[in-house]
């Protein structure tokens, strides 16, 4: 997944490409470049490998002038992330910019090769700009050309074209990923999304699937997969304008971990009045609804998880839940009256939204938990749940997840209320514990320093293992996730009933074992399992109460003391162990935190 970003402005394009790319570098950074078309109507280009700060440093030494410009930043799909393979591609008298995957790359490559055209590049996205520059060379205007183009692709884009000698035109595709266009005054913008373009207006048309635009200084002029002039709104969408920075802490992980206790409180504030649940499900009661369908990815999936227990126990209420990979070509039949739910905290995850469309029609209603109100998956439900965590900026999902939790937990207690199982003074007393949270997340930040000494043991491990029971088997995913994929060290999250039966020919004194067993009902049983580990000579981290670290705590490594919690919360309370052991041994790895190898923050792509 990439982010593309366009520019026809009245004022230079290169500081505004970048600045709108460092909004977009969440979508991936393995290199970046911009093209502009200067006052002579001159095609220039620069591009770097890696991050963001790479191509700002080229443009310091060697300037790009123009009013005209289109940039991108790089998630690596076809072809190692070098230079030459860096956006913007270039042929001819086409520049373009891409967010997608070709589906048919190849056979156009063939059939290019073919005519004698020549590829400098291992990307998809050259193939495009050949193609249109092949047309062009025919003779055909640039709206011609880029219609011919987009006639011949298959699989997944976000486009945007520049060319030569054409100071006011910008030609922009979306066909499976996300494009919004922006109106200022007298310039015009293309954006992946509406936040890369929020410093220069609010004004936003978001392109629906296969529309492409004509646009000048004066406007865009849409059309859809069939050549039609088409009418799309354009929004006054409420964005912030101000860039995300990191208030002083070292990394945006740290500060958005912190934060927890205040979106967790803002979910609260948002969904709940007195003793009442007032988050708007359209209507929804859930005493219509016979089963629930829920598709996530990644820690949204392991929010999904979670929820599958709070439905199935509080409400009584048969949840299905499946990764959107695997689910959108499960070809799921659905039983009547079920609820499709989506989560996904950028709301633009392309397995989440192929899986949303899938449902569409088959299920009763489809229910989105987001956390990008103008996202592609939020505009395409019938009810879109905001999950108010903020912008988050970490690849690594921490308040998002614990918001997506908060946010789930009230919708399972509402159906619980609503199909007769929670009256409404066990109602009022399960909103209470609710509403605990807050303060014992602050509580259970206060663990950090006894993370950070744990964590720079666990920086020596080659593998590590997170058990939990119940509910908190998704916790012990979700832990393993946040380590793997900050850290780089392998770790597998396993139900701790489940370790005997394989995983536990894992267990050695080099391989640590972080317990994630809150005095549930449950409790003894994974003690039971931690005793198996310890048997053979495995290294426990126990994260608990001081009460069950009391009783159960002798032999094991390590113990995280947390506050005593209902067993509701627990779920979402013991997030933030998992969270800051991710964190602090990823520090102590010297790995990159906010941005790690490989990874963006948005899958855009399949
Ligand atoms: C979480 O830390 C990961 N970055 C990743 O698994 C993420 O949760 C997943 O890609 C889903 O993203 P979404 O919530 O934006 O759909």
């Amino acid at each position: 997944m990439c982010g593309i970003v366009g520019v026809l402005g009245n004022h230079e394009a290169a500081p505004i490409l970048v600045e709108a790319l460092k909004r977009l570098e969440y979508r991936g950074y393995d290199s970046a470049g911009i093209a502009t078309i200067d006052a002579k109507g001159q095609l220039g280009r620069r591009r770097a490998v890696g991050k963001l700060v790479n191509l700002s440093d080229t443009l310091v030494h060697n300037p790009l002038a123009g009013k005209s410009g289109i940039g991108h930043t790089r998630w690596a799909t076809h072809g190692a992330p070098t230079t030459d393979n860096a956006h913007p591609h270039l042929a001819g008298n086409v520049a373009v910019v891409h967010n997608g995957i070709i589906e048919n790359f190849r056979e156009l490559r063939e059939k290019l090769a073919a005519e004698g055209l020549e590829f400098s590049t291992e990307t998809d996205t050259e193939t495009v700009a050949l193609l249109a520059q092949s047309f062009v060379a025919q003779g055909k205007t640039p709206k011609e050309a880029v219609e011919s183009t987009l006639a011949q692709l298959d699989g997944a884009f976000a486009l945007c074209f520049l060319f030569d000698g054409e100071n006011d035109l910008m030609i922009a595709a979306r066909k499976g990923s996300p494009l919004a266009i922006g109106h200022g005054e007298g310039e015009m913008f293309v954006g992946s999304d509406a936040i890369a373009l929020a410093p220069m207006t609010d004004k936003i048309t978001y392109l629906e699937e296969g529309d492409w635009a004509v646009i000048t200084r004066d406007g865009a002029e849409i059309f859809d997969a069939e050549g039609r002039r088409a009418n799309r709104p354009m929004k006054q969408v409420k964005l912030d304008a101000a860039r995300i920075e990191k208030g002083g802490y070292k990394h945006y992980m740290a500060k958005e971990i912190a934060q927890q206790p205040t979106v967790v409180g803002n979910v609260l504030n948002a969904y709940l009045s007195g003793d009442q649940i007032n988050m708007d499900l359209g209507g929804i009661n859930f005493a219509n609804v016979d089963r629930l369908s829920i598709v996530a990815c990644g820690t949204a999936y392991y929010a999904g998880l979670v929820a599958k227990y709070w439905f199935e126990q509080h409400a009584r209420l048969p949840v299905d839940i499946d990764v959107a990979s695997e689910f959108r070509y499960r070809e799921a039949p659905f039983a009547p009256k079920t609820l499709g739910v989506f989560v996904s905290q950028s709301g633009e995850t392309a397995d989440t939204l192929a899986a949303l469309r899938y449902s569409a029609g088959k299920v009763d209603k489809v229910v989105s938990l987001v956390n990008v109100p103008e996202s592609s998956i939020a505009r395409e439900s019938d009810v879109a749940v905001e999950i108010h965590a903020g912008v988050e900026v970490s690849v690594a999902s921490t308040k998002a997840f614990t918001c997506q939790l908060t946010s789930f937990a009230v919708m399972a207690l509402k159906a619980a209320h609503d199909r007769g199982h929670l009256d409404d003074a066990g109602l009022a007393q399960r909103l209470s514990e609710l509403r605990q949270l807050p303060g014992l997340m602050s509580h259970a930040l206060t663990i950090d320093a006894a993370t950070k000494a744990i964590a720079s043991k666990l920086a020596e491990a080659r593998d590590v293992l997170f058990l939990g029971r119940g509910q908190m088997f998704p916790l012990a995913l979700e832990g393993a996730l946040k380590l793997k994929e900050i850290s780089y060290i392998h770790a597998e999250g396993y139900a701790s009933g489940e370790l005997k039966h394989g995983p536990i020919a894992l267990v050695d004194k080099a391989t640590p074992t972080v317990v994630m067993a809150p005095h549930d009902g449950l409790f003894d049983k994974t003690v039971s399992n931690m005793q198996e580990v310890m048997a053979r000579g495995g290294r426990v981290v126990l994260v608990s109460d001081a009460r069950a670290a009391e009783e159960a705590g002798s032999g094991v490594w390590q113990t995280l003391a947390m506050p005593e919690a209902p067993e509701l919360i627990q779920p979402i309370l013991y997030a933030v162990p998992a969270q800051l052991l991710a964190y602090h041994t990823a520090i102590a790895k010297g790995t990159d935190v906010d941005q790690p190898r490989n990874l963006a923050k948005s899958v855009t792509v399949e």
